[in-house]
């Protein structure tokens, strides 16, 4: 058993994160340990949890964080994010409405979940809801997610670390995924990327970039 930071847990080759929620959000485990509880994190399901399996060094996430999220979805990756920044905040943006519901049905039992309906790009039409994100969080499956990665990032001075998933496909598949990810990453413009993981095998085709 090792906690390998605040509010992480991995033991016997399975990730957690400690929590105040009893029931399963996605049908994963809740065990405890020493009186507290904990959620399976799947790697199949979040990209984060792909990326801490495959030993992902730079995490700039803690209990205070205050994040901005893009592609919430139905807030699986979300859910997890409040479990560990518990004194902090997520702003999860999602444009389509189905996930959307399930995620205002989330943050109605975490008060550290604000959903925002609305497409990533419109910062316009969100940005003022926001009080000074620390970290952007992008998960959009577009041909110009690093250009919408450069332009909500430019919205908030106040952000000072970035988790880009780049989905190669999502791009083109009429080039090498090493070409498309190299490309990828000269478009993002005032953040240097810290590390960069593959998430082979538990999403392919994707990779995970920590910016900052
Ligand atoms: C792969 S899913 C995200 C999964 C989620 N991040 C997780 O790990 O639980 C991508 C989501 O991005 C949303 N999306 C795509 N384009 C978007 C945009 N321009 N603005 C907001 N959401 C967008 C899609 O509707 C979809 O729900």
């Amino acid at each position: 058993m090792n906690f390998r930071s605040e509010g992480i847990l991995e033991n016997g080759g399975k990730i957690y994160t400690e929590t105040m929620q009893r029931t399963p959000l996605y049908g994963e485990d809740i065990i405890r340990v020493r009186g507290k509880l904990y959620r399976e994190w799947d790697p199949k399901r979040s990209k984060l949890s792909a990326a801490i399996r495959k030993n992902l060094r730079h995490f700039p996430i803690n209990v205070n964080s205050s994040l901005l999220y893009l592609g919430a979805s139905t807030g699986t990756t979300v859910s997890h994010i409040s479990d560990i920044c518990k004194n902090g905040r997520i702003t999860a943006v999602e444009k389509a409405y189905e996930p959307f519901s399930k995620l205002l049905r989330l943050s109605e039992s975490r008060a550290n979940i604000f959903p925002i309906l609305e497409d990533a790009l419109k910062v316009e039409k969100y940005g003022h809801f926001i009080d000074k994100p620390e970290v952007l969080y992008q998960d959009i499956a577009q041909r110009n997610q690093a250009q919408i990665f450069n332009t909500v990032s430019s919205s908030f001075k106040s952000i000072e670390a970035g988790i880009l998933i780049i989905k190669v496909r999502a791009v083109t598949s009429r080039k090498g995924n090493e070409e498309v990810l190299k490309n990828q990453l000269e478009i993002i413009e005032n953040y240097k990327v810290k590390e960069l993981v593959d998430l082979t095998p538990y999403s392919i085709a994707n990779y995970l970039a920590v910016l900052s």
